[in-house]
């Protein structure tokens, strides 16, 4: 039996996973990623081997991940789309878990969302509550972490938000606004993550920040720190779609799902449980206020990056 020693992060150049990775090399730990980004400049210096998350080719991802003690797992895409979805995302995730119990993966770190349910009509949810399933049936011992929403770096939710603020006269509410959202930085989640890794129980936790707001408290708190405070007004879930899918036509990505106002709406983005991780989004804020929402994140520009960059777009 080879050792095992390895630290495997699941898209080490992506948002969670980059902060996952540096956390484990500032402790010396030997790290490797399973992605298919190539990044034009490398953060990590080449202190990180990469292989390919090719779910086409299942040996591979078991000889990837033969040496692995921790899989760190953040793979999953954020919506259905023609070129990738939930469906996929979870037969993927499966196979991913199935090559780690066939390389012989001593535990697995997984980042789960708030409030998964099997039930759920909405897709992301139910997944996730399928995988969250699909994991503890492997045996493979575990953490799970549900995260609601990250900020941090270019995380693409809040960052989006304070594009809208800045750029219009005025911000559209889903409905009343009422529903609760929590945020956490994302090194927070990357803190709690690699802690976890060195755990032996098997765990599931929310992963949520010291502070809790309403979406229209949320809009409003950004707008404040940029410094474009706007004048909200209440629009229907369905026109609040409509005019997302206009400026997904102007800016060339999807701007927000019917199922993501749905699930938002929900509540489905906050939890009951105590805050675990420590920092402020008002503080936060407060030292980004310069640059948060000066440049448009894309997420099908994260996802649509020249071929020679990107092996394909998680297809099984
Ligand atoms: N971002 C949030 O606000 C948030 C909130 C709650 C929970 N989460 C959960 O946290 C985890 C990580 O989120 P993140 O924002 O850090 O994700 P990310 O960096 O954008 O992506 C994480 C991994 O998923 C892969 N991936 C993402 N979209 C894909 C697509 N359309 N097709 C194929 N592969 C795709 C990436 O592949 P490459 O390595 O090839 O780029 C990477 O390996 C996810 O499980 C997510 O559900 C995120």
């Amino acid at each position: 039996m080879n050792i095992k020693t390895i630290h495997t992060v699941t898209g080490a150049f992506g948002l969670s996973g980059r902060f996952i990775a540096r956390r484990l090399l500032r402790e010396n730990l030997p790290v490797e990623t399973l992605t298919n980004t190539r990044p034009a400049a490398d953060p990590f210096a080449g202190r990180v081997a990469t292989h390919p998350l090719d779910f086409a080719d299942f040996p591979s991802l078991v000889r990837a991940l033969s040496a692995t003690a921790v899989l760190y797992n953040t793979y999953w895409v954020r919506f259905d789309h023609s070129a990738f979805n939930h469906e996929t995302a979870v037969r993927n995730t499966r196979l991913l878990f199935a090559a780690a119990q066939e390389a012989g993966v001593r535990r697995i770190v997984h980042v789960s969302i708030t409030n998964p349910d099997e039930n759920s009509p909405l897709p992301y949810f139910r997944g996730k509550a399928q995988l969250e399933r699909a994991l503890r049936e492997t045996g493979i011992p575990h953490s799970i972490l549900r995260p609601a929403v990250l900020f941090g770096d270019n995380a693409i939710l809040l960052n989006n938000i304070a594009w809208m603020l800045r750029r219009f006269p005025c911000f559209g509410i889903f409905g009343k606004g009422n529903y609760r959202i929590e945020p956490v930085h994302v090194d927070d989640l990357a803190a709690i993550a690699v802690a976890e890794g060195k755990e032996k129980r098997d765990t599931c936790l929310d992963v949520k920040g010291p502070e809790s707001f309403t979406y229209r408290e949320l809009v409003e708190t950004i707008g404040r720190a940029i410094g474009h405070p706007r004048p909200l007004f209440r629009l229907s879930p369905k026109i609040g779609y409509a005019i997302g899918t206009l400026l997904g036509k102007c800016t060339g990505d999807v701007v927000i799902t019917r199922e993501e106002i749905q699930g938002l709406m929900a509540g489905l983005l906050a939890t009951s449980a105590p805050g675990n991780a420590p920092t402020r989004l008002t503080e936060w804020l407060v030292e980004n206020a310069k640059t948060l929402g000066t440049v448009y994140q894309s997420e099908l520009q994260r996802r649509a990056s020249p071929p020679s960059n990107r092996r394909r777009f998680g297809a099984a």
